[in-house]
């Protein structure tokens, strides 16, 4: 194997999903700690408070306790490189979440020991299954009250479809937990709680009756760990990373993130069995990783990272090859090449700059709206990576300028939002008036703070007469055409000329499709 093809393998590019509370961000913190790209435990918060700071729209993000931006991470452990992609934690941003799980090769599933599966994990877990991404499963807060182990993962087989192997088995739990049993090291790893972010390495145990674990845990709970080994031996499959690798089986870690416990052996558990950087289908051909050319998507953009300048970063997952910095890249959509003199690598506590990226790690090439979610980034090669959907909005609103010189700005601005995957904009065809379309009401305040504040216009968002948009498509053009003329007070058109049908209620919609078998009604679209 060459030393290219050797480096790609030791890719792991992962996300973490997660209800909001679950523990995702205290994990992320343990994980850049162990990896060694922050020092101490605390930081993950400090930096974003400081990256809060930095944009007026962002403190939506602190008024609400929520975190709107995802961004990306990259750390060491290992012997592998881990591309760590954020994903927004609320629920009105998940159209950004679903992008960025394109960009991922698999998934850790964060799941409260005393809650379960709740409907925020349940949405993305679909969202991982439908693209196939095997999942890692991380039971958190044991520390805490919580349900019993097997209770836990019957409720991970029985909601998810979703069979569970586990890695580690907890000793006691809420007051009383003392810490795990990893069935394949044979080890005991006890929980010490004078230093929360120090790991234990463990105690190696010959068997259960073994001094070393009997003198360190009371009868009871070796009563209860002995049973609970024997129910997994008997009920619960023996790890198959076949299985877990087409979405069938999850590997399953207890621990607890505040307690830095657990998080080690997470890790240990993706350098060995998470896949590395996958394939991607596109329209022309599958690209495989170890290709010598560089192919890349942009699966997000993330602006305002300095909002004095306007700027935009474009996030881009390399598909295959070497990524050297000064390179030319084609935007295969416009066919403009473009020469990537800065781009930035995402290391933990800062923006480096990258020199040398390959398949499987993410660059951020800063620019001013040149790249598009979902373009492809190719050395000179047609092709374009399938996968990025656009969904349609759940809430509409009409926008308009307050000033009647303005509009035209307005129409720019909305054109970038919509570029950047934030927002859909339509155009109606009788009055040419904006009508903003949007997954989560919350998405709203963050675009009005941000014409506010990236644009400077007086503008006025306001209850709109249509309730939905579908794209409609026929298998005869002309069908379209037709259609359209008759229903023109719901005719609009999106930011990249589509046509689309606006409607006024559920019902309507029905009514109209009963009508009209001939078309399309599309709730998504590639971009
Ligand atoms: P999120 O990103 O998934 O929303 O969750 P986050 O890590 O912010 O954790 C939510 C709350 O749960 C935090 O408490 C955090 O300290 C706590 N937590 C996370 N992991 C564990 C764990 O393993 N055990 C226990 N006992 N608690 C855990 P908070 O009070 O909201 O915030 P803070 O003041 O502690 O920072």
């Amino acid at each position: 194997m060459s030393e290219f093809e050797e480096r790609i393998l030791k890719r792991r590019t992962f996300a973490i999903i997660s209800h909001p509370d679950a523990g995702k961000t205290t994990l992320t913190e343990k994980l850049l700690l162990a990896g060694g790209a922050i020092h101490l435990a605390g930081d993950v918060k400090a930096r974003g408070e400081k990256r809060r700071a930095r944009s007026d729209w962002m403190k939506i993000e602190k008024e609400r306790g929520i975190s709107v931006t995802a961004s990306a991470m990259c750390f060491e452990y290992g012997g592998c490189i881990f591309n760590l992609l954020d994903t927004p934690g609320h629920e009105d941003f998940s159209e950004d979440t679903y992008r960025t799980l394109s960009a991922v090769d698999a998934a850790v599933m964060v799941i409260d020991a005393a809650r379960g599966i709740e409907t925020q994990t349940l949405k993305l877990f679909e969202v991982c299954r439908l693209r196939d991404i095997p999942i890692i499963t991380y039971i958190n807060k044991m520390d805490r009250e919580s349900r019993d182990p097997l209770e836990i993962l019957d409720e991970i087989s029985q909601k998810l479809a979703l069979d569970t192997a586990p890695f580690s088995w907890p000793v006691g739990k809420g007051s009383e937990f003392a810490g795990v049993y990893d069935f394949y090291n044979k080890k005991l790893i006890l929980l010490d709680k004078t230093q929360r972010h120090v790991q234990n390495q463990g105690v190696a145990v010959k068997d259960l009756s073994d001094p070393a674990l009997t003198s360190r845990i009371s009868a009871r709970a070796l009563g209860e760990l002995t049973e609970g080994l024997e129910t997994v031996e008997v009920l619960l499959p023996t790890f198959d990373r076949d299985e877990f690798l087409s979405g069938s089986q999850t590997p399953v870690f207890f621990g607890s993130a505040l307690w830095n416990f657990g998080v080690e052996e997470l890790l240990n558990g993706m350098v060995r069995h998470a896949p590395p950087p996958r394939a991607y289908a596109t329209e022309v051909r599958v690209i495989e990783p170890i290709e010598k050319n560089v192919t890349g998507f942009v699966f997000k953009i993330q602006a305002n990272m300095d909002a004095k300048h306007r700027d935009r970063v474009a996030f881009v997952r390399l598909m295959s090859g070497e990524f050297t910095r000064g390179m030319k890249l084609k935007n295969v959509r416009s066919g403009k090449m473009l020469t990537v003199s800065s781009p930035l690598l995402f290391m933990a506590q800062s923006r480096e700059t990258a020199d040398i990226a390959v398949a499987g790690d993410i660059i951020g090439i800063p620019g001013h709206g040149v790249l598009r979610v979902g373009d492809t980034l190719t050395e000179g090669e047609e092709l374009k990576a399938r996968g990025i959907p656009m969904f349609a909005p759940e809430h509409l609103q009409t926008i308009r300028s307050t000033d009647p010189l303005k509009a035209k700005h307005l129409y720019e601005a909305l054109r970038q939002f919509a570029e950047e995957g934030m927002i859909r904009m339509f155009r109606t065809y009788i009055s040419g008036s904006y009508i903003v379309g949007v997954t989560g009401p919350l998405q709203f305040d963050v675009l009005s703070d941000r014409i506010k504040n990236e644009y400077n216009l007086p503008t006025k968002l306001e209850t709109c007469n249509f309730s939905g948009a579908r794209w409609i498509e026929t298998e005869t053009p002309t069908e379209v055409e037709k259609f359209l003329e008759k229903y023109k007070s719901s005719r609009a058109e999106d930011h990249l000329e589509n046509p689309v049908f606006l409607y006024k209620s559920p019902w309507d919609l029905d009514r109209t499709a009963r009508d009209h078998p001939e078309i399309t009604f599309k709730t998504h679209i590639a971009i």
